[in-house]
């Protein structure tokens, strides 16, 4: 976990680099999270001064948009595909498993920090449905005995 005062410092440079775009609040919470892997809670009164926005419409906007986080993602990071394609081709059937294997729901992470589950609406993997990427890998025509394989190659993350 990172210091507050680290975190705000990021939190800050980000603002910085995006205040005066267009439309500056997605570029900035993307590259928020794309520099801490999630929006901290505390980010966002910091957004909204820096915005003139209320606290309200920051926590709207990032609520509205399932890719934004607010809380840190696991070592690993797993995405299910739960766009049209997939659900046609079995991910729900994925869902429920991993829901069941890891004890979480989506936009959340496991108590130990290993994994986190996160919904994705199309991978561009669509003729290879259903697909999930795991870290930096994405996997097609994935099963739930493929997956639990894919499951167990993953080292324990230190
Ligand atoms: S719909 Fe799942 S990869 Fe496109």
């Amino acid at each position: 976990m990172l210091e507050t005062s680290t975190m705000l410092a990021t939190v800050q440079q980000v603002i910085s680099d995006n205040q005066n775009k267009p439309g500056a609040l997605l570029p900035i919470l993307h590259g928020i999270q794309d520099a801490l892997g999630y929006i901290p809670d505390d980010s966002v009164p910091v957004i909204a001064k820096a915005l003139a926005l209320s606290r309200a419409e920051v926590h709207g906007v990032i609520s509205f948009y399932h890719y934004f986080r607010t809380t840190p993602p696991g070592k690993h990071k797993i995405q299910l595909c739960r766009a049209e394609s997939c659900q046609a081709m079995g991910s729900k059937a994925l869902e429920t498993h991993l829901k069941n294997k890891l004890g979480i729901d989506f936009h959340e992470t496991t108590a130990d920090g290993q994994y986190s589950l996160d919904a994705v609406y199309c991978l561009g993997m669509c003729a290879c449905s259903p697909a999930i990427q795991i870290d930096n890998d994405i996997h097609g025509r994935v099963n739930t005995e493929s997956l639990e394989q894919l499951l167990s190659n993953l080292e324990p993350a230190a």
